[in-house]
């Protein structure tokens, strides 16, 4: 394989400044060549500012949303940015109170004023999350009910596409493309809070597909589906809605990590809507699940797991920018048998950390698979990672793993794309927005999905701050 082995020593906290410059560029600069199949639009979001004039958000994951955009053709990239245009950063940037609910930052208002804005519904608008497509359109996604419309031509913010049952929602919605439709999970929180998954076609059309009441609902970020079924994974960082209303923290400080409870695999049979079983299983915490399966009368779920939910405050911008040490999050295979109840937890299917897990969405998500593509941090003390600087590919069937890695380079989520010509698992490429701390800009990182060698490097004018994900379109 093509890993370069050679130590990064240089610094990539470039990727935790605010970026103010907005670019379109028909073609950037391409070293190597673009496979000529490419011919889609990769389309992230990421914060892209965390100091404005009038707010300082401390979180990672509250920094205000920015929209990139690559776009292949002929073996050229062209390139173009933009803040999305929110509410959020319109009063960050014009000043007076922040009256919006960020995950982790207080908004340095009245508890009065967070307790209203709370029941008033005023979520934050800012969708630094995550990208996909609803039937034709483009949307951008954070973790409140109001995912984003934008023009992937122009990025233009067009506006709120629709409204999620719930107040917590994830930004990691499944395509089923049997029904056309977008599966996604949503916590709706009050006195009588309660999980829903749920089922949207188009602006307007929207099932609930099912629905469980929950006392303590547990923050979650993604989730996995199957052919068959949908689960939530219940992680023990759990609320007191009550208490929530009452206390006016910033949201992810209402959860409480009570590892005592264990994880629990909430399974619903997604055609039907019927609940199938809590399975339970030791405590970790997990922002993202790579895939599930059924195999056997078992359901796989191969998630990155953390012992703990810890790596929530090691994102703090102040931790983040003083090069502070990072919990290591592996992936990891748990077997639930839905007849005997039993889930067996296994070790780390490859030693190396994995975070941000990509695979070949299109043709195997919820089905048997066998690679997965994630950030890494390489070096000889893995076990407290300061921050990803290369990319590893895991063969979840053999156990095996190689990395990609350049010295001062700075990779975020590999998006795998594959090669249409065959059916082959790894047979494509992986993209990747990199961050070459020496250089001072970011690229966008072509490899080849099965060998990992580098294909080729499309050079961005300006470093792109570190984010989070990003979608592969055929289409434009
Ligand atoms: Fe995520």
């Amino acid at each position: 394989m093509a890993a370069t082995r050679t130590r990064a020593s240089t610094d990539h906290r470039l990727g935790f400044e605010d970026l103010d410059q907005e670019v379109t560029l028909d073609s950037v600069p391409v070293q190597g060549t673009v496979p000529d199949w490419l011919t889609g639009t990769l389309v992230r979001t990421t914060p892209a500012q965390w100091e404005s004039p009038h707010h300082t958000f401390p979180h990672w994951f509250d920094g205000l949303a920015m929209l990139n955009k690559f776009a292949f053709g002929g073996g050229s990239v062209s390139y173009a940015n933009r803040f999305l245009n929110t509410r959020a950063r319109r009063a960050a940037q014009e000043g007076g109170e922040m009256p919006y609910v960020d995950f982790a930052s207080d908004p340095c208002r009245s508890l009065f004023g967070r307790v209203m804005a709370l029941w008033k519904g005023d979520y934050t608008d800012n969708c630094n999350v995550n990208v996909t497509r609803l039937g034709r359109e483009w949307i951008a996604m954070t973790e409140t009910p109001l995912p984003m419309a934008f023009d992937a031509d122009t990025l233009d913010t067009l506006g709120v596409a629709y409204k999620p049952p719930g107040d917590h929602v994830t930004a990691h919605p499944h395509h089923d493309r049997e029904r056309g439709e977008l599966v996604a999970y949503a916590t709706r929180f009050g006195p009588r809070s309660t999980y829903r998954i749920y089922a949207q076609r188009d602006r307007e059309t929207q099932r609930v597909i099912a629905k469980k009441s929950v006392r303590r609902p547990a923050y979650m970020h993604s989730f996995p589906i199957t052919e068959r079924y949908a689960l939530l994974t219940e992680q023990p960082l759990v609320s007191n809605p009550v208490e929530f209303l009452l206390r006016g923290e910033p949201f992810i400080d209402n959860f409480r990590w009570k590892p005592e409870q264990g994880t629990r695999f909430q399974v619903w049979d997604r055609h039907s809507g019927d609940f199938t079983g809590t399975f339970e299983t030791e405590p970790f915490f997990c922002f993202h699940h790579a895939n599930a399966f059924e195999r056997q009368g078992e359901v796989v779920v191969d998630l990155c797991a953390f012992e703990d939910a810890s790596i929530i405050h090691e994102l703090d911008m102040d931790h983040l920018r003083a090069g502070g040490e990072l919990a290591p999050p592996l992936l990891r295979r748990f077997r639930i048998d839905t007849a005997t109840g039993r889930v067996a937890a296994e070790g780390p299917l490859v030693p190396e950390p994995l975070e941000l897990p990509r695979i070949d969405y299109g043709r195997r998500n919820g089905r048997p698979y066998r690679y997965v593509y994630g950030t890494t941090t390489t070096g000889t003390d893995a076990a407290r990672v300061t921050w990803p600087d290369g990319i590893v590919k895991a063969d979840t069937e053999r156990g095996e793993s190689s990395v990609w890695q350049s010295a001062g380079c700075w990779p975020g989520e590999p998006v795998f794309v594959a090669d249409p010509s065959t059916e082959q698992e790894d047979a494509g490429v992986v993209l990747s927005v990199v961050l070459d701390s020496d250089r001072g800009h970011s690229f966008l990182l072509v490899l080849d999905a099965r060998t990992l060698d580098e294909r080729a490097r499309a050079e961005v004018p300006h470093h792109i701050p570190f984010g989070f994900h990003g979608m592969y379109s055929r289409a434009g």
